[in-house]
């Protein structure tokens, strides 16, 4: 018998009768209002929550990243946040264009605390909530609907009193109302309590209030959220009054696509913390969302191009690390080990911008976008080719290779991958100059003149021929000719030169020169050969060495 999980336990969520739905044909083309919550929703959900210090680096990289909206606490709820809203405040941290978002349930006390929490700030978005679910509503409060209307609507009248002595003050004061589980609650009931507390707050189309509807708990397919909003969209009275806000859970493991599909379904705001940290499996990731608009060509008015500055702030501040397969941030999300990937990225970024447009097979943004680099695209283990080898020395040592050299290298590379694991660039360069710079073998070129005679050049050295050091010496066009001449009249070492090919490494006084040469011996058989050194000659002749110690091994 196979073994089953229990699966009759759970029931489905149950689809929103909406066959005339028009989300499905939307095309994201511009940002929605982002507002992070980082610092309350993430703040909220992790083992150690942040120190005073965490909360500031964590604020001032919102900041320059561009957040406009950021919720910085819960401040009736915790000491920390409280004074973290005001160190802000009274140190005047709030940058013109920026508004500071403060959570709070729907009690008297908390709502005092929390006015008292932003006292003196320019303008501040009060974020009150109040659970709405009909499961929540059974279990947890035993309330019947019209119960939970008059809770929402008294703490609403209770947020506008207390909160007209700070507009008085000069404070300008936006209501966010958030039915909680909003994904939970029957739609007609989510509509009835937001337009109870619209018919409170009064907002108008030039003073907007926003409603934002979370899915607390992710329970359903991202369509179904956004089925959900496109009926709550069509049936709220008042919908130029309010600014439609999301805020989703990933609990799904699709917290972005309900985000996404929800901005389709006419959603004006998204809610959501850096690589989707928040409770349980966390909140919707502003990181991945922002950055799918950029790689469909959309501006997505966030600054995102450190992302390694991202990452490392908010490993620092969350004390979780950023998972190496994070969209657009993980240390591998950048990089192929497999050949035919390998060879698809080389010949992509080879090809370059068509029309100024990225278009490289396998990845979906260029690297360097988010403070990547092209290095980073190949990495070498087993599972990779030639392709990533010729990648490896060519973007790391500035080594181009002709591909009979390549082909006869790649056996060794893959010989040292199958030990497992990755190699490292290093490596790599360590096992080509093994294999092809300092090859053992019976001769070793211990010095060396080139002189001029006339048109010819003549050409003196020593060489060590096993035990014995021997001079040479030849005539010819040029050093390697001469060298040649010498090697084969001097040494009886026949050898004929069939490919030669001699460059700069790296610029400057530094310059180390590369030069790679083939010889066939009087059977045809081709040895290639490279030398490496500051002089060209002496590489020349190094190459010339190798490729004949390469022969005899
Ligand atoms: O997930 C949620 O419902 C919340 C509310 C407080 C908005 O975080
Ligand atoms: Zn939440």
């Amino acid at each position: 018998m196979p073994r089953k999980m229990p699966f009759q336990k759970y029931k489905a969520f149950q689809p929103v009768a909406l066959p005339d739905r028009t989300w499905p044909d939307q095309v994201i083309s511009h940002a929605p209002r982002w507002c992070s919550v980082d610092l309350r929703d993430g703040n909220q959900a992790l083992i150690e929550p942040m120190t005073p210090d965490e909360k500031l680096k964590m604020y001032l990289l919102l900041l320059e990243l561009g957040f406009k909206e950021i919720e910085v606490g819960f401040p009736a709820a915790s000491q920390t946040d409280f004074d973290f809203v005001r160190l802000i405040i009274e140190q005047d941290m709030i940058p013109e264009g920026v508004i500071i978002q403060v959570l709070c349930q729907a009690r008297e006390e908390l709502i005092i605390r929390t006015c008292e929490a932003v006292k003196g700030a320019r303008q501040v978005i009060f974020h009150l909530y109040n659970s709405t679910s009909t499961l929540q509503r059974k279990v947890v409060f035993n309330m019947s609907r019209e119960q939970v209307v008059q809770l929402a609507t008294d703490a609403t009248a209770m947020v506008k009193a207390h909160t007209d002595v700070l507009q008085a003050e000069g404070t300008d004061v936006i209501l966010e109302y958030s039915p909680e589980s909003y994904t939970a609650t029957e739609m007609d009931f989510a509509v009835e309590i937001c337009d109870a507390v619209m018919n409170v707050w009064q907002p108008t189309v030039a003073k907007k209030m926003i409603l934002n509807l979370p899915s607390t708990v992710e329970m359903a397919t991202p369509n179904i959220y956004a089925d959900q909003l496109e009926w709550f969209i069509r049936h709220l009275p008042q919908r130029d009054k309010a600014v439609i806000s999301l805020h989703t859970h990933n609990d799904r493991g699709t917290g972005v696509a309900a985000s996404e599909l929800g901005l389709m379904a006419g959603a004006d705001r998204i809610e959501g913390t850096l690589f989707g940290n928040g409770e349980r499996t966390g909140n919707c990731d502003l990181i991945t969302m922002a950055m799918n608009m950029f790689s469909q060509g959309v501006d997505p008015e966030l600054y995102l191009s450190d992302m390694p500055k991202i990452v490392a702030v908010s490993e620092e501040c969350t004390k979780i690390p950023i998972h190496v397969r994070q969209p657009y941030a993980g240390e591998l999300v950048f990089t192929a080990f497999s050949g035919s990937h390998q060879d698809a990225i080389r010949k992509g970024m080879a090809r370059g911008e068509s029309a100024g447009v990225w278009e490289v097979p396998y990845l979906p943004i260029d690297p360097t976008d988010v403070g990547g680099s092209y290095r980073e695209t190949v990495r070498v283990n087993s599972q990779s080719g030639k392709g990533g080898v010729a990648f490896i020395l060519e973007s790391y040592y500035g080594v181009s290779l002709p591909r009979p050299l390549l082909l006869e290298f790649s056996p060794v590379i893959q010989k040292l991958s199958e030990g497992g694991g990755e190699l490292k660039p290093d490596t790599i360069w360590q096992a080509f100059t093994n294999e092809f710079v300092d090859v053992e073998g019976p001769y070793q070129l211990i010095d060396y003149k080139v002189v001029a005679n006339g048109e010819r050049q003549v050409c003196e050295a020593r060489v060590k021929v096993g035990d014995n050091v021997i001079d040479i010496r030849g005539e010819g066009n040029g050093p390697i000719d001469a060298f040649i001449a010498a090697m084969v009249e001097t040494l009886n070492e026949p050898l004929n030169v069939i490919d030669y090919q001699e460059y700069a490494l790296n610029e400057g006084s530094q310059a180390q020169a590369i030069c790679i040469i083939a010889i066939t011996d009087e059977e045809q058989s081709k040895f290639y050969g490279v030398g490496l050194s500051q002089n060209t000659i002496t590489a020349a002749f190094g190459s010339i060495i190798a490729a004949i110690n390469r022969k005899w091994r």
